[in-house]
């Protein structure tokens, strides 16, 4: 037995995570089971990627990774790309990075936030966030951040307001990170009607418990009588594919 695997079962033993590599790839701890599983976020390759946008986002890799995926996988979709909650630009600048390997030009990136913290409605919201959570931006930074891709649109300000002109537009993926409820829920109600069949709209913080009164109820309320229904997974996101 290698001292890797002496030093991973005693982790294991006490319940820690731990990654390691197996034959093709990295397996890590899939707590509370008692085995691991592929995972690929922290593999090389798609660490190189994660490394061009960690300074700029508050995502950890595993989630980056499905967020990844899932914009890959709906590229062919009929439809543009979208995210809500952008702060510092950094899980926009992976979807940026997916679009320009994938054929820049053939999609534009729709990128909604005040620019400027979170809005008035924080203060009312169950996740107990505040006005100004996520201030320390400003649109001219995230624009510069993100200066090398000019497929991106930007519209700064509240959401829903922010959608008024945009009513014919149709999406292949949105990725939603907004956190609050009412927020959360605008978003249900303006995509849902405008994303591609067989498009996703990928949910960043349902599954987190900070959320439960916030995001997943919203997301919960929205499709209760949907045919789509929420898709958790262990990362704390949840996805929706539209019939
Ligand atoms: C968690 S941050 C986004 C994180 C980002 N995706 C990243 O890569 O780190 C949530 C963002 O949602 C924005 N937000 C929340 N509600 C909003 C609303 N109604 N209109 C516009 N922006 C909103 C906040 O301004 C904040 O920047």
């Amino acid at each position: 037995m290698y001292w890797q695997d002496i030093i991973q079962k005693t982790f294991n033993a006490f319940g820690f995570e731990i990654h390691k590599s197996g034959r093709s790839g990295i397996y890590s701890r899939c707590f509370p089971y008692p085995y691991s599983t592929y995972s690929p976020w922290f593999g090389k390759k798609f660490q190189k990627r994660y490394a061009k946008i960690k300074d700029h986002t508050i995502v950890k890799e595993d989630r980056c990774y499905i967020l990844y995926q899932f914009a890959s996988h709906c590229f062919h979709l009929p439809g543009d790309f979208a995210e809500c909650g952008v702060y510092k630009g950094g899980t926009a600048h992976l979807i940026a990075l997916l679009l320009k390997e994938k054929g820049p030009g053939e999609k534009r990136l729709f990128l909604f936030d005040t620019f400027s913290g979170m809005p008035e409605i924080a203060d009312e919201d169950p996740s107990h966030h505040k006005t100004g959570d996520f201030g320390d931006v400003t649109l001219h930074s995230v624009k510069n951040y993100l200066r090398d891709y000019s497929f991106i649109e930007y519209y700064p300000g509240v959401v829903p307001e922010t959608f008024k002109n945009l009513k014919k537009k149709t999406f292949a993926f949105v990725h939603i990170d907004i956190d609050l409820y009412q927020s959360a829920k605008d978003c249900c109600a303006f995509f849902y009607d405008r994303i591609s069949k067989g498009g996703i709209l990928l949910f960043d913080d349902y599954g987190f418990a900070k959320y439960e009164q916030s995001e997943r109820k919203a997301v919960d309320e929205f499709f209760h009588d949907k045919p789509e229904q929420p898709i958790c997974l262990r990362t704390g996101q949840c996805f929706i594919i539209k019939r």
